[in-house]
């Protein structure tokens, strides 16, 4: 899983008309045609954490423990954790929430992880999972989704930008603490 810049989705630019981020279900993908979304369950773990150790290199067994109690069966708290199916396989998952009024800025979806299994990618997977947890959010009340990355990871940057997500209004900051 990687960190995430501030960017915001489904931004139109002179000369290009951004992806319409629609809701799950209504668009079939071109290449993905046996591709399915749908909330985390108890069973699809083992498949997130070996996903997660494929990208990573570290399996953290715990930490998605924690996630899963976190997240399946929030949505009421605004928390989404769906994965993707080809043939009851899990290829990918995403993450994320609605955040209130966090540094200042209006309720917003932030996108926290995304991942989708090296065999099953560029096939429009990564982009399903986005646009459904786009339409949880819309679901919600909120008309903006956030995401934080890693500079490094031009990769997800390809991404994130191929869906129509620009460079937002934050500035992420850090320093050593003493000990
Ligand atoms: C980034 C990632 C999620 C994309 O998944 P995917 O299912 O292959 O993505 P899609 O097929 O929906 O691709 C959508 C667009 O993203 C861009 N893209 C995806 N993979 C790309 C690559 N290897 N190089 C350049 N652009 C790429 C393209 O613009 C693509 O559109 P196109 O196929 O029409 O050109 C996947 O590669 C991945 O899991 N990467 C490693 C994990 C990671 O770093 N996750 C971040 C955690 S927050």
């Amino acid at each position: 899983m990687s960190k995430i810049t501030p960017q915001s989705a489904n931004v139109e630019r002179p000369g290009r008309v951004a992806r319409q981020l629609g809701p799950p279900g209504t668009r079939t993908p071109a290449a993905n045609t046996a591709l399915g979304i749908r909330p985390v369950r108890r069973g699809d773990l083992n498949a997130v954490i070996e996903m997660d150790a494929m990208v990573t290199g570290i399996e953290k067994r715990d930490y998605w423990n924690s996630l899963y109690r976190r997240y399946a069966d929030a949505v009421a708290t605004g928390q989404h954790f769906l994965v993707a199916t080809i043939s009851e396989k899990v290829v990918g998952f995403v993450i994320g929430e609605v955040r209130d009024w966090e540094f200042g800025s209006a309720p917003c979806g932030w996108v926290f992880a995304i991942d989708v299994r090296p065999d099953a990618r560029l096939s429009g997977t990564a982009t399903e999972l986005l646009q459904a947890i786009c339409q949880c959010f819309r679901k919600a009340g909120v008309s903006k989704v956030r995401t934080l990355l890693s500079r490094e990871n031009t990769l997800i940057l390809s991404f994130f930008r191929s869906q129509g997500m620009m460079i937002g209004p934050f500035i992420p900051l850090e320093m050593d603490l003493e000990t």
